[in-house]
């Protein structure tokens, strides 16, 4: 009798072992065969660091999975280098989103009102040209509202799992909501949201009408949070999302004094010679945009430099620092060549073929 009770304990004993034996290398392959698994933690490991960076670890917000996911495309202002400073001819758009965006979205106790009338609005459109400053102005207002500032790509939200993507998407509202007031950024919003068509993709399709329902569930009362969209191509964009994006800028082409301010911004570190003259700069350039003055400024800059490097003293230094180490710097070398490249004239200018003016606009005004 005690040998066959001993037999049936041993046996309820291995059997329990084998049980949780099982159990465990069945979980270790499950996990193993999840193809989501290392890009989950490598998410995990950004979004924690970017949450231990803004200060908001110590908060004890807890995040799941999905959240930790989309905590990866969180922007740190120290990370961005843009200011609004840097930004030129655009005051007038820059003051208007501080004043009547993120004023109320930072600070609702100063626009409450009975009839809530003065909330921020849920949605914002910078529209405008390639170049005119867009993307800029978003990475400013990332590193000066001190909302925090979700840089949504379209690619995050996009997951081949069946019902995953609605998850992301109610993850991205989730988030926003934790660590609110913020803005949640998408640029090039029209390949993301375009016009909705009956071939549309079936997960795409339940990802549009996710986001839009998320998007009408913020209230204004309880709710600090913006979407903001930047698009080149406004037309494209389903009516249904404009509707919610009811503050909108058209971001133009740079009018003489605005390309002015945006000259002058660029050329404010490079030492221009006495004779310059910035206003026949001024209107030469009519029809470019920022990002075109931007390069016809790179490419001027480059001629006094590709003269020294042509010069005796220039060829002698490059062949000299091809012969010292790699990543070695010659400082001394490298001063003697600065001082030696002459200030910046008007001749310089539209020396070379990189930058063409922009004139097609009319898309865009057909918004107005
Ligand atoms: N108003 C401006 N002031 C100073 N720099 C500008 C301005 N507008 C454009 N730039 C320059 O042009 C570059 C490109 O601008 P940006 O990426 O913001 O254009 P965008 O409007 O987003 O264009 P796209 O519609 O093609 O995305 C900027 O990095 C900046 O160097
Ligand atoms: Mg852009």
């Amino acid at each position: 009798m005690k040998e066959v009770t001993r037999k049936m304990v041993t046996d309820v004993a291995v059997f329990a072992v084998s049980q949780i034996a099982f159990y465990y290398a069945f979980k270790y392959v499950m996990t193993s065969l999840d193809p989501n698994r290392q890009k989950q933690q490598d998410a995990k490991k950004v979004s924690d660091s970017k949450l231990g960076k803004l200060g908001l670890r110590s908060k004890q917000i807890k995040l799941n999975e999905h959240e930790e996911q989309i905590a990866s495309e969180l922007i740190l202002p120290e990370d961005i280098p843009v200011t609004f400073e840097l930004i030129g001819g655009l005051e007038g758009i820059i003051s208007s989103l501080q004043e009547s965006v993120i004023a109320p979205l930072c600070y609702p106790q100063l626009f409450n009102s009975a009839s809530g009338l003065l909330g921020a609005p849920k949605g914002v459109l910078l529209y405008g040209p390639p170049g005119t400053g867009k993307t800029m102005l978003a990475k400013a207002l990332a590193k000066e509202s001190g909302a925090t500032f979700i840089n949504m790509h379209v690619s995050t939200l996009t997951n081949k799992w069946f019902g995953e993507s609605n998850k992301l998407v109610a993850a991205l509202f989730g988030l926003a909501r934790k660590l609110q007031p913020s803005i949640i950024f998408i640029d090039e919003i029209d390949s993301f949201l375009r016009e909705r068509a009956s071939g549309d993709h079936e997960v795409t399709a339940m990802m549009k009408a996710e986001f839009m329902t998320l998007w009408d569930g913020l209230t204004s009362s309880t709710d600090r949070i913006l979407v903001l969209g930047a698009t080149n191509r406004p037309n494209d964009i389903d009516a249904a999302i404009l509707r919610r994006m009811p503050k909108r800028y058209a971001v133009r082409l740079p009018e003489s004094a605005q390309r002015k301010k945006i000259l002058a911004i660029m050329l404010s570190n490079v030492p221009c010679h006495p004779s310059f003259d910035l206003e026949q700069l001024v209107r030469k350039t009519d029809g470019y945009s920022g990002s075109d003055l931007r390069e016809l400024c790179r490419a001027a800059a480059m001629v006094p430099v590709r003269e020294v490097l042509r010069s005796r003293t220039g060829r002698e230094r490059v062949a000299r620092a091809r012969k010292s180490a790699p990543g070695t710097v010659d400082t001394i070398g490298e001063t003697e060549l600065s001082m030696s490249i002459r200030p910046l004239k008007n001749s310089d200018f539209f020396q070379s073929d990189t930058a063409t003016p922009l004139h097609d606009a009319t898309e865009v005004d057909a918004l107005d």
